[in-house]
């Protein structure tokens, strides 16, 4: 079994695009040491990120991020264990403004907030999963 964590947070006023990217090249490579994947949303100031992996690894990496000055007001939307990992061989994806428009016929997302999202923490989890069927976002960064 793995575990699960999915959180929303507020984008620190000094986290731009290259700390962004800072914090995806950082997490891609312990990720893949760690056995840990997922995906990072950034829409306008708020991100929301799903992570996966061995229990003990992915309560470990989520105290790190939480107490990280690069966010602030982070919110587990849902946790929980899991059989099968949803972003196997992802060590961290990433969609920002520019990759949500595939999305937008289902979520009206130019109407609403990831905060507001997640209110509803199933339909916040059909959410970040259905970043999966766009292949590119696995390398992707906001600087790329
Ligand atoms: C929004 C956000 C998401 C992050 N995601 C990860 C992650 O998936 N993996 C990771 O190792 N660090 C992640 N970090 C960075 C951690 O907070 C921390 O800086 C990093 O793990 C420290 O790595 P080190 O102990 O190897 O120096 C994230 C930080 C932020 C702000």
């Amino acid at each position: 079994m793995i575990k699960y964590i999915l959180y929303v947070s507020e984008v620190a006023d000094h986290c731009g695009e290259r700390e962004t990217t800072d914090i995806l090249k950082k997490s891609r490579a312990n990720n893949e040491q760690n056995a840990v994947t997922g995906m990072l949303v950034r829409k306008n100031k708020q991100f929301l990120q799903y992570i996966e992996g061995p229990s003990d690894t992915i309560d470990m990496l989520f105290k790190k991020i939480e107490t990280d000055d690069r966010h602030r007001s982070v919110k587990v939307v849902n946790q929980g264990m899991a059989s099968d990992r949803v972003f196997f061989n992802w060590e961290m994806a990433f969609a920002d403004e520019r990759n949500l428009q595939p999305l937008q016929w289902k979520w009206q997302l130019d109407k609403i907030s990831l905060f507001s999202l997640a209110d509803d923490g199933e339909e916040c989890l059909a959410f970040i999963k259905a970043f999966l069927c766009v292949p590119q976002l696995a390398a992707n960064t906001p600087l790329s």
